[in-house]
């Protein structure tokens, strides 16, 4: 028996009723099917973009997805160039070890920790995230600082929706995202290639950005563990080492936070890392970026090309400076 796209509701989650399940256990079936379609029918009273997590032929789709004006019109990547080329540490140091070892990474259930100088601080499940905010596809260009790009169609939630929701204090000034730290399911995290876990900050204007996004999926469908599953950040006008993968906690704070990279390497890497073709990293010319797909060499653009949406946050700042 073949089941196609079974709508899983706020108790029962895809993970706990794969098709492999479904085609292994006929009677679990039928049970879980029918606590399907009672949960289905109270979480649509709970949320207003309920079930809006499919299985369909071993793929997890998600579903209600809007366009988004900020989406670029530069065409995708293809799906195997944005899993099998990535930057991943806890995951491995070779740019194809992230995929090889992704399914050591457990990402449901996954919860979520908000946190600090807000007034409403909550533990919460990705699942619940999907389900309660409407998702929003929007197709950016991602620029490492090792001169390469990529154009990724994520499918995801403004950070700004979230964080209006946590009501920060006026205290808060930056926020803090701190990644999953398990060396059991991370084994780059049994290496001293970088302080664990990996944290990452921005600033509170940053972070309230419309671009600045909380990634969920990509090309419809779940976040696959290489690519920072189940949620991760997207900050697209900055190095890719800002948009920091698998968080576990985002934390409000009143001091400028301590970075990953930063710390490993100051000289090198800047708290605002904001693309910026003029100034040089120490090993990678940021004048121009290969293409992943393509042939040839193209100019870097400053900020990635986002500079209307974000160039005012920098104003009377020597860009030159906070590299
Ligand atoms: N997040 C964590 N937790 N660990 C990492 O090593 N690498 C960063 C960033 N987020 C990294 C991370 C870097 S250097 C880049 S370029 C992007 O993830 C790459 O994202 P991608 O692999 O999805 O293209």
């Amino acid at each position: 028996m073949h089941i196609k796209n079974k709508d899983f509701g706020s108790d029962i989650k895809w993970y706990d009723i794969t098709n492999k399940e479904l085609y292994m256990n006929r009677r679990r079936f039928i049970k879980t099917a029918g606590k399907v379609a009672v949960a289905g029918a109270v979480s649509l009273l709970a949320f207003p973009f309920a079930n809006r997590i499919s299985a369909d032929d071993g793929k997890v789709k998600l579903r209600g997805i809007k366009k988004s004006p900020f989406s670029t019109d530069e065409a995708p990547n293809k799906y195997k160039d944005v899993t099998s080329y990535n930057n991943f540490y806890e995951l491995g140091l070779d740019k194809r070890d992230p995929a090889r070892n992704a399914g050591l990474l457990k990402t449901r259930p996954w919860t979520v920790t908000i946190d600090g100088l807000v007034n409403r601080p909550s533990v919460v499940d990705v699942d619940r995230l999907i389900q309660r905010y409407q998702l929003e596809e929007r197709i950016y260009r991602l620029r490492c600082v090792e001169a390469w790009s990529m154009v990724i169609p994520w499918v995801g939630i403004p950070l700004a929706v979230l964080i209006k929701d946590a009501e920060p204090t006026s205290q808060a000034k930056y926020v803090h995202f701190t990644t999953l730290n398990d060396p059991e399911q991370m084994p780059g995290q049994r290496t001293g290639a970088l302080k664990w876990p990996f944290v990452e900050g921005l600033r509170m204007d940053e972070a309230m950005n419309p671009l600045t996004l909380l990634a969920v999926g990509m090309f419809g469908e779940i976040l696959p563990g290489q690519s920072g599953a189940p949620i991760r950040l997207v900050v697209p006008w900055k190095y890719g080492f800002k948009s920091i993968k698998s968080i576990v906690r985002i934390s409000f704070v009143s001091e400028q936070p301590p970075t990953s990279w930063s710390s490993a390497a100051s000289r090198e890497y800047g708290f605002y890392a904001n693309v910026n073709p003029d100034v040089n990293h120490p090993r990678w010319s940021q004048k121009t970026e290969q293409k992943i797909g393509k042939l040839g060499r193209f100019s870097t653009a400053l900020f990635n090309g986002y500079g209307e949406h974000v160039a005012h946050m920098y104003s009377g700042m020597d860009l030159r400076k906070y590299y």
